[in-house]
């Protein structure tokens, strides 16, 4: 009986990993049967993706965007402009993609060069075609929970935790980080999927007593292995968003937020770094410029026919 006590406590179960790369292949299967269902009505979703400058990071997302959308028949467009290019010709291009009704979904590629107004230029973006769903419109509506174009990597992350919980109705979730690009919008998600949501942040007095009180864990802080088991309640189910590059004795490799191998010996699931949230936004993206593409379809509809053919009098 001692021995089977023991034998119990000293070999803990491990949290089973929530594999990203399998639900965003799932994801991409949807994106490609509904491009097939919209050529057939004659539409032809294409995303414009702008990058500006030299960022190494930025290079690989926007070679990965490009694939992946031609992977599942969206049209994609890539632009490029130099990393001294005037914040006038950034607002340039933006203005002729807003303009070009072939057009359906535009993503700048962010971080700017520091020269560069970023909450002008994400502004400067026709709503309805802002796949990032970064501009103030986007961002109010979904606090409305209106139909809006949501931030991908959210969107992606609540994907993971319903192929993982189900219903995640009344649960407790803890996001640690306030960003406008994951925190906010994440937060405002998981409001939406009826949790009660604490958000976490640098100025969080005892963080980790907080993050105990977690069914649910979402980490976006871009704070290399920040959240080790001690920051856990048993069961929890914890969604890792930070990809940090760091470098120690076995070379430079990417983490998360999240202690992994710390971590896993708490919580019930959790996502790997990489192979868990990172393929779930790419995957989004192309989900957002199929909505893009069918919002711009309705909004066309509803406009008056210009040669007045539909007119009563006609
Ligand atoms: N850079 C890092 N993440 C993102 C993102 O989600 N969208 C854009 N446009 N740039 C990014």
């Amino acid at each position: 009986m001692t021995t089977v006590t023991h034998l119990i406590s000293s070999t803990p179960t491990l949290a089973r990993d929530i594999d990203g790369k399998a639900i965003s292949a799932q994801v991409l299967d949807e994106v490609r049967e509904e491009v097939l269902a919209l050529a057939g009505q004659q539409i032809f979703p294409a995303l414009a993706v702008l990058l500006v400058g030299d960022d190494p990071a930025s290079h690989v997302y926007v070679r990965n965007k490009l694939l992946r959308a031609k992977e599942v028949g969206i049209r994609s467009l890539e632009y490029r402009l130099p990393d001294d290019a005037s914040q006038a010709q950034v607002l340039e291009q933006i203005a002729q993609l807003n303009a070009d009704a072939s057009v359906n979904g535009i993503l700048v590629q962010l971080p700017l060069p520091g020269h560069i107004d970023e909450a002008a230029v994400i502004h400067a973006i026709d709503p309805i075609k802002d796949v990032d769903g970064f501009h103030r419109e986007n961002v109010g509506g979904l606090v409305q929970g209106m139909e809006v174009l949501t931030p991908c990597t959210p969107s992606g992350c609540m994907r993971l935790l319903k192929e993982t919980c189900g219903d995640i109705s009344g649960l407790h979730a803890v996001v640690i980080g306030r960003s406008n690009i994951v925190g906010k919008p994440m937060a405002t998600l998981l409001l939406q999927a009826h949790c009660s949501v604490s958000v976490v942040h640098s100025r969080s007095v005892d963080a980790p007593a907080l993050c105990r009180l977690a069914d649910i864990v979402v980490a976006a802080v871009g704070r290399p292995h920040l959240i080790d088991a001690s920051w856990l309640k048993p069961g929890a189910v914890v969604i890792d968003v930070g990809i940090n590059r760091v470098t120690d004795e076995s070379g430079s490799h990417l983490v998360g937020d999240v202690d992994y191998a710390s971590a896993r010996t708490v919580a019930r699931a959790i996502t790997p770094v990489p192979g868990g949230v990172g393929p779930m936004t790419i995957a989004y993206l192309l989900k957002n410029t199929l909505i893009a593409a069918k919002l711009q379809r309705a909004v066309k509809a509803r406009e008056p026919d210009p040669d007045g053919c539909d007119s009563d009098i006609n």
